[in-house]
Parts: structure tokens; sequence; C-alpha cells
């Protein structure tokens, strides 16, 4: 009776044991299984990252040895991801730091030009800045690329020297021009730069319709550029108020960069400037033909005559800080020669400046 007892005991202790075993089996085999798959993947990362040139062979194989967790492979992977797209610096990773930019909400201020903030300082400091080249153009170009010089109208002037890329440009006919204008200026320089081989976009909120193509290259467009966009309720309102700031029109337009920024504004020339050094668009212009107006502050420019003219000033070293440079200048004897409303300083109302983008 007992010795039956104790064998049936010994042979349920048994089934359990064997059970048991065949449990612990599966259960390493299972794990070694999952081990296995996922190491190969690991290994193929590791052996992409040795092919970097820089990679030692001890640094290579102290990596190796650090990937046995698969979040250290994640990670290992991201790297090289982001690796490959530095190296490939394309328009997209461009842009994609472009959207990073910082916003700005108003220029540096120069110090005052002397101890008494005195008109007389920052005037002598803003036109002696103004008359004074600060790089040598040996081609410059006046109204357009045909060389017979224009006696009338205004000297629009780009350089055509071979370190700048507008001469290089124009070769290709891969040259963008955009004029801002009012509507009161013969167009004799942006049909000479069209018939050049530029492409010509005109901006003048004074024509009948709201584009015009005219020739092979040359564009007029009802828009008028300004400072800032509208407000789309008063815009609603108004007919024909085709206001935009160049930043919208690029993006609208779909361009990227301009070689030649033209400006005749009438006074609204320091508001667009501090607009495109702002938004950072003027590192996309190549070169800058501007009129500025000196007889009073401009749209929006307030303060006393020496704040005004100190804010003239730094809006101008904001672009000699883009590494734009002053190649040439122009006073216009045939303008009111006032300087803030006043006979003074021997100074002309009307100068037109050319500047140089030394990146490109
Ligand atoms: C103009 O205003 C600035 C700042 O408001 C002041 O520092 C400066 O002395 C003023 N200049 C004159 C000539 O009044
Ligand atoms: C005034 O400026 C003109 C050039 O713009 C110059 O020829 C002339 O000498 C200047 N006059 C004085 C008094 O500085």
């Amino acid at each position: 009776m007992l010795g039956r007892e104790l064998r049936l005991l010994w042979r349920a202790c048994s089934l359990r044991l064997i059970a048991l075993c065949l449990a612990f089996f599966l259960c390493t085999h299972f794990f070694t299984e999952l081990r296995r798959k996922s190491w190969p993947h690991a290994e193929l990362v590791v052996k992409g990252q040795a092919r970097e040139p820089g990679l030692s062979v001890e640094e290579h194989s102290r990596r190796t040895e650090e990937v046995p967790s698969k979040r250290q492979v994640i990670y290992v992977r991201r790297n090289n991801r982001g690796g490959s797209s530095g190296r490939r610096g394309g328009d997209s990773s461009l842009h994609k730091r472009d959207a990073l930019k910082p916003v700005r909400w108003h220029i540096d201020l120069q110090p005052w030009a002397g101890p008494s903030h005195s008109l007389s300082e920052e005037a002598t400091r803003f036109l002696h800045y103004i008359t004074k080249s600060q790089i040598v153009c040996s081609q410059l170009v006046t109204n357009g690329l045909t060389k017979e010089s224009v006696e009338n109208g205004k000297p629009w002037t780009v350089c055509l020297d071979d370190r700048f890329s507008l001469a290089h440009q124009i070769r290709n006919q891969q040259c963008r021009m955009y004029s801002l204008g009012l509507g009161d200026d013969d167009s004799l320089f942006e049909v000479n730069m069209a018939s050049g081989g530029c492409e010509v976009h005109r901006f003048d909120p004074s024509i009948g319709s709201a584009h015009i193509h005219e020739g092979e290259r040359l564009w007029h467009h009802r828009l008028s550029v300004d400072w800032r966009d509208p407000n789309p309720a008063i815009a609603a309102h108004r007919l024909h108020s085709n206001t935009k700031k160049l930043s919208t029109i690029l993006n609208e337009f779909g361009h990227w960069k301009i070689d030649i920024l033209k400006a005749d504004m009438e006074s609204a020339e320091w508001k667009i400037l501090e607009n495109l050094v702002l938004e950072g668009i003027v590192e996309q212009i190549g070169q800058l033909v501007v009129e500025i107006h000196l007889h009073w502050p401009g749209f929006e420019v307030s303060g006393n005559d020496s704040t005004v003219v100190r804010y003239w000033y730094s809006l101008l070293k904001e672009l000699e800080r883009k590494d734009f440079r002053l190649f040439y200048t122009y006073k216009d004897l045939s303008k009111p020669q006032l300087f803030l409303k006043k006979e003074a300083f021997n100074a002309s109302s009307c100068y037109i400046l050319s500047w140089v983008n030394t990146r490109w």
C-alpha cells in the first residue's frame, strides 16, 4: 500500500520536473533567438559608421562593444542620418536654417557721433559715410549693359567686376532684377537690363493691369512694396491695395534671390531697408541700388533731427555688417540742396548709392 503511493508520488514529481525542464529550455531558446535577431542589425549600423574616414580602429571596436541595447542603436542611426544630410548641404537645409532665423524687432543703433548729440556731428558723420566708396569697382555700368553713357536720367549703377556673381549671372542668363518704384520714373535702366539678359520685375502701383509682360524678360506688376503687409480688413475695402512686403512677394513668386534690387521709393526707402534687414531678406540680394532722400526724415521715421540722422547712419551700418560695400555714390545736384529742410552741410536732398553684397 505504502509502496504504491510512493511510486505514484515519484511519477508525479518526475512528470513535473520534466515539464519544468521543458519550460526552461523553451524560454532559453526563445531568448537566444530574440537576441540573435537583433544583433546583425546593430552590427550593420556600426559598420556603416566605420566607413567614416576619421574613425580609428580602437574607436570602431569600442563602438561595436557599446551597442548591446536597442536604444543606443537608434541613437547611432539618427546621428548618421544627420551627418549625411549635412554633407549634402542642399537648398533644403539652407531653407531650414533660414526658417530658424531669429526675429528682430529693431536695428542696432550706433553710438552717437559725438558727446553733445548735435545735428552737425551726426550730419557730418553720415554725409561723410555716404559720399565715400568702401570698395573699388573697376567695371561700373550705368543704366544698363550698353556701354554708351546716358546724359539725362539718373545714374543707376551696378558693378560687373568678375569677383562678384552678377557678371557671371548675366553671362549665364540667370540674372534677376527687382525694381521698386512709384511710377514717376523712366524705365530705361530696366529695359536695358532686360535686353542685356536679366529677368526684370518692375513693381509699379500706377499701371493699368495687374501684370504686363513687355518684351521677352520685362514684367510690370501692379504692386507696391511696403515695409509691412496690409491689414487684411483694410485691404479688402481699398481698390488696388496691392501693397506687400518684399518677403511676401518673393514667397509668392517663388524667388529665392535677387541679383539687383533697385529702389526709388520717395522716402519710403528707409523703412523698407529696415524691414529687409530685420527679416534677413537683404542677404538674398546681390547688389542694392537705392535713391535716398534727406530733405525730411521719411515715412514713419520719428525723433529730433540728430536722432533721425543717427538712425539713417545705423541702418547703413547694418548693411555694412552684412558685408555689403558701397561702390558707387552720386550726389544729385539737380534736386533741392536741402538736408532735413535746412540748407546746410553742403548736402543734397537726394543721393544714389550702390552696394555690392561681397558674400556673393
Ligand atoms: C535728440 O533726442 C535724443 C534722444 O531722445 C537726445 O539724446 C538728444 O540730445 C536730442 N538732440 C537734440 C539736439 O536735442
Ligand atoms: C560742396 O560739395 C561739392 C560737391 O558736391 C564740392 O565740390 C564743394 O567744394 C562743396 N563745397 C563746400 C563749401 O564744401
